[in-house]
C-alpha cells in the first residue's frame, strides 16, 4: 500500500485519511511539536501582552483570544476536528445539543421566517417548536417524511429553513435525505429564495450517514450522545459552511450557549475511540435486533438494519451501517396494559441500565411516553408515531451474549 505522506497544513490536511485517522489526529495531522493530548485552557479570560492585543482584538484578529464565551483553545481544538471528521468547513462547539439546534436555528430566521419539517422530532425540539417559536413569530409547519412532494406546496417565500431528522426518535423511521435537498432546491429555484437545509445527525453519525454528500447545508448534533460516547457531557455541535458558522458563533455570544473547555476536552479524547464504539455499537445493535425478532414478548423491532422494516431499502441507499438505536413494541401478558408491560420490562434488566439519553458505551433503556415524547397529546404521540408499549434500546458495547440474555429474561416479566 502507497504510504500517504503528512506533510504541513494545507486547507484540507485531511484529504484521503479515513474518519479514524481524523477522530484521533484532529488538525495535528503535519509536524508538530506539542502534548499528545489536548491542554485544557480551564480559563475565562486571558492575559493581553499589552493593550495592543485589545487593540488587535478589536480590529478582528481572529488569533488574539480574550474571553472564553467567544472562544477558547480547547474549545477550537475539538471544533477543527469535528469539522475535518464530517467534511465541513467549520464548526461551532456549544453547551448542549439543544443551544446547538437552537442557535443555528435563530441565525437563520428572525421574525415572520417560516420553517418547514417533518413531525418526527427529538421531544425537546419538538416542544421549542411548539412552545417558543410561536412567541418569536416563526412558524413551523410540517411535512410527513412519506409526502416530500408536499414541500413545494407548503414553501413560501418567507421560508428560510427546512429542518428534518433521519432517523427519527425513537421510531427510527427514516426521511429521504436526496430527496429532501432536491425538493428543497426546486422549491428555492421556483420562489427566488434561499432555504437552508439542515438535519440532525445524531442518532446516525457521521460513520453512518454522510448528509454533507446528499447537499445538506448544516448538519447539527448531540454531542451528548455518540460523539461523547460516555455519558458523561453535555454538549452539541453545528457544522457547515465557514461563513454560516462565524453567523452561527456571532449569535452564541449574546446567547451565551458556549461549551465549557474541560467538556471540549473530554470530548476531544472520547473521539479518539469513535470510530471503533461506533462500529461495535452498529454491530451489537444488528444482532439484538436480530434475536429480539424472534422472541414472542416482542411485537415489532424497529431497527434500520432488518430487512422486515419498512424503508430497509432507503436505509441500505443513504446510511453505510444501520446505528445503535433499537426500538421495539412488547406484547403485553394477558390483563396487562402495554404499559404495565414496558415498565416491568425496563425494571427487570440487570446489564441495560434505565436511564435517559443514548449512545454511551453502556446499554440504556427508556420508556418514550416517559421521556422524550413526555408533555404531548394523544393526537401528537399519534403523529409522532410513539405507542405506550415501546422501549427505545441504546445499544453500547457489552458483549452481545449478555446484552442478548438480558433482554430474554426481563421480556418473560412484560
Ligand atoms: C436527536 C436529538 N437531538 C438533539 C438532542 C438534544 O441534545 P442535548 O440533550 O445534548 O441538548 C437530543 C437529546 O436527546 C436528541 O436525541
Amino acid at each position: 500500500m502507497a504510504k500517504k505522506r503528512l506533510s504541513k497544513p494545507t486547507p484540507r490536511a485531511d484529504q484521503g485519511l479515513s474518519l479514524a485517522t481524523r477522530a484521533i489526529h484532529g488538525n495535528k495531522l503535519y509536524a508538530f511539536r506539542g502534548p499528545v493530548a489536548t491542554p485544557i485552557y480551564q480559563t475565562s479570560t486571558y492575559r493581553f501582552q499589552s493593550s495592543e492585543d485589545a487593540i488587535r482584538y478589536a480590529k478582528g484578529d481572529p488569533s488574539v483570544y480574550v474571553y472564553t464565551r467567544y472562544h477558547n483553545p480547547t474549545v477550537r481544538d475539538v471544533e477543527e476536528k469535528l469539522a475535518l471528521m464530517e467534511h465541513g468547513e467549520s464548526a461551532a462547539m456549544f453547551s448542549s445539543g439543544m443551544a446547538a439546534i437552537t442557535t443555528a436555528i435563530l441565525a437563520v430566521t428572525k421574525p415572520g421566517s417560516e420553517i418547514v419539517s417533518t413531525p418526527a422530532l427529538y421531544g425537546g425540539t419538538y416542544r421549542w417548536f411548539r412552545d417558543e417559536l410561536p412567541k418569536n413569530n416563526l412558524a413551523v409547519k410540517y411535512v410527513h417524511a412519506d409526502h416530500l412532494d408536499q414541500i413545494d406546496k407548503l414553501a413560501t417565500t418567507k421560508t428560510t429553513l427546512f429542518y428534518f431528522e433521519t432517523p427519527t426518535n425513537p421510531t427510527l423511521d427514516l426521511v429521504d435525505i436526496a430527496e429532501v435537498v432536491r425538493r428543497v432546491r426546486s422549491a428555492e429555484k421556483k420562489l427566488n429564495t434561499k432555504i437552508l437545509v439542515m438535519l440532525d445527525n445524531t442518532f446516525a453519525t457521521i460513520i453512518n450517514q454522510d448528509p454533507f454528500r446528499y447537499g445538506v447545508d448544516v448538519i447539527v448534533e448531540s454531542a451528548t450522545k455518540y460523539l461523547g460516547g460516555h455519558s458523561d457531557i453535555v454538549a452539541g455541535v453545528v457544522i457547515g459552511k465557514a461563513d454560516f458558522i462565524k453567523q452561527v458563533k456571532g449569535l452564541a455570544k449574546h446567547h451565551g450557549g458556549c461549551a465549557d473547555p474541560f467538556a471540549a476536552y473530554l470530548l476531544s479524547r472520547s473521539l479518539k475511540t469513535f470510530d471503533l464504539r461506533v462500529r461495535k455499537q452498529n454491530e451489537n445493535a444488528l444482532a439484538l435486533a436480530t434475536a429480539l425478532e424472534k422472541h414472542n414478548k416482542v411485537k415489532q423491532v424497529l431497527y434500520p438494519g432488518l430487512p422486515s422494516f419498512p424503508k430497509y431499502f432507503l436505509a441500505r441507499k443513504q446510511m453505510s451501517a444501520f446505528g445503535g438505536m433499537v426500538t421495539i413494541e412488547v406484547r403485553p401478558s394477558r390483563g396487562r396494559s402495554p404499559i404495565e408491560s414496558v415498565v416491568r420490562v425496563c425494571d427487570n434488566l440487570r446489564v441495560a441500565v434505565n436511564a435517559m439519553s443514548l449512545g454511551g458505551v453502556e446499554t440504556l433503556v427508556s420508556i418514550p411516553v416517559y421521556s422524550s415524547h413526555i408533555f404531548m397529546s394523544d393526537e401528537e404521540l399519534g403523529r409522532h408515531g410513539v405507542t405506550p408499549g415501546m422501549i427505545r434500546i441504546s445499544v453500547g458495547i457489552e458483549g452481545i451474549d449478555d446484552l442478548v440474555a438480558d433482554f430474554e429474561q426481563a421480556l418473560s416479566f412484560a
